[in-house]
């Protein structure tokens, strides 16, 4: 039995926040900890409390004066773009076409990525990020090298192999065949194998044919608890090209509507420009909705309206996008939420954007029992914060006087470094020897 105490101030969400005031919605214990056994948190409480569990082979992890919470959640990002973060100078189309487009193709090299998946999930936790929603290339050994990545950290993830068969290079194109035979043959490979879960992918209408759409909808039919992503509503151009390619559909989200792929485990990437009517298809399906702020203002395509979501009681997440996202650190996707928000009259107190990376993301995947917060029962994956790890920081604390005060420090003012640990299923991640040390000091052994 493998049982640690990890020692801190805690902080977990029980309800979305209703203003800065709801100390109902979230539980914080000062001198608190979390008792772990075998991968799952047995209970929280104070650490007085706690430590009555304690036995002589129980381990303790003291973060005082640390905020331990649970890991952070991304619902939408890219692994094949992981490198081609921070390029230049285009909109979504022309971005596509220019950079990643040319970056995808690396993948049809199993080696490439491989390389690239480590990479990919040990940024994710240096940012204290535990579980992810990404996608992977067209080719299956992209979805092979993130899978085994993930499961070599023992870290739970959702992704798929993404379908395209037109408006793509050749070397990027499946055939509606071909794309439902392999996502087939991935999902009886990786769904529900240890903490994997497979996103049906087809990357949006104007990358796939009609041909395409019909079998996505025949895989969503056939798996039902199996994720579908895609993107919607991102740019005016792309809404432009994808309602030209499918004139019989009342707008954007029709199409994908009229395929039958709009349910409760739907994440669609962006939402910008959205009619009322769209919205409340939305809603009326439980689809959710994904809030990308720092890939929206990166590539220049518009403000997420999410009291219009709020308003027509649609679901909406948040999450990095990388690599139109510009930070795989989900602090400073809030920081820039925050701005997106602000830019249109709206708030989003400091509670609510540790809500949302949190407990609000494993409920938009309906993983709400398992991650997002620290209870009885939940996988112990865990975040520990440091709100003093860059001096500014520290001596902006210095004057701090509320808990909402340093949440919003953090997010305003932090990134990776103030990541002090991660647990993965209990197993400190953060401070681990990297996987390309070890890898160098095989070689020279
Ligand atoms: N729409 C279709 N593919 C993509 C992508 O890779 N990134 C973004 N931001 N939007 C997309
Ligand atoms: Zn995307």
């Amino acid at each position: 039995m493998n049982e640690i105490l990890i020692r801190g101030r805690v902080l977990t969400f029980l309800a979305e926040p209703q203003g800065i005031d709801d100390t109902a919605s979230y539980r914080y214990i000062e001198d608190g900890a979390v008792f772990v056994r075998d991968g799952k948190i047995v209970e929280i409480g104070s650490y007085g409390d706690m430590s009555k569990l304690v036995r002589s082979n129980t381990k303790l992890a003291d973060h005082r004066p640390n905020l331990i919470l649970p890991g952070f959640i991304d619902t939408h990002l890219h692994f094949p773009q992981t490198q081609a973060i921070a390029s230049y100078g285009a909109q979504l189309l022309e971005w596509l076409n220019t950079y990643i487009f040319v970056e995808e193709q690396k993948f049809a090299r199993a080696a490439h990525a491989a390389e690239v998946a480590d990479r990919f999930m040990d940024e994710l936790l240096s940012n204290g990020t535990t579980t992810a929603v990404a996608y992977c290339s067209v080719h299956p050994e992209s979805v092979d090298a993130y899978f085994a990545a993930a499961e070599a950290r023992g870290m739970c993830m959702i992704g798929g192999k993404v379908m395209m068969d037109r408006n793509a290079p050749d070397a990027l194109r499946d055939t509606p065949q071909q794309g439902y035979d392999e996502t087939k043959r991935l999902i009886e490979r990786w769904h529900g194998r240890g903490r994997a879960h497979y996103a049906i992918s087809p990357r949006f209408a104007i990358t796939s044919t009609p041909g395409q759409m019909d079998m996505s909808k025949a895989l969503v039919a056939e798996h039902p608890d199996c994720y579908v992503q895609t993107h919607l509503s991102e740019n005016r151009d792309e809404i432009a090209f994808a309602t030209s390619l499918y004139p019989e559909a009342k707008d954007y989200t029709d199409i994908y509507a009229r395929y039958g792929l709009l349910n409760s485990r739907m994440l669609l990437g962006h939402c910008i420009h959205m009619s009322a009517r769209e919205v409340a298809v939305l809603a009326e399906t439980g689809a959710v909705g994904v809030f990308c702020p720092t890939s929206n203002l990166f590539l220049g395509s518009g403000l997420f309206n999410a009291a219009q979501f709020d308003r027509l009681g649609a679901r909406w997440s948040v999450a990095t996008d990388v690599g139109a996202g510009t930070s795989f650190s989900m602090l400073e996707t809030m920081d820039e939420a925050y701005k997106v928000l602000h830019l249109q009259g709206q708030r989003l107190t400091p509670f609510n954007s540790f809500y949302r990376m949190t407990r609000g993301n494993a409920l938009a995947l309906g993983l709400e029992k398992r991650i997002g917060s620290l209870q009885a029962g939940a996988d112990a994956d865990i975040v520990v914060l440091d709100s003093t790890a860059k001096s500014a920081m520290e001596f902006r604390m210095r004057t701090a006087t509320s808990l909402a005060e340093e949440l919003f420090i953090l997010q305003t003012m932090g990134d990776d470094r103030c990541v002090a640990e991660v647990y993965v299923a209990g197993k400190a991640m953060k401070t681990r020897k990297p996987k390309a040390v070890l890898r160098e000091s095989l070689q020279l052994a």
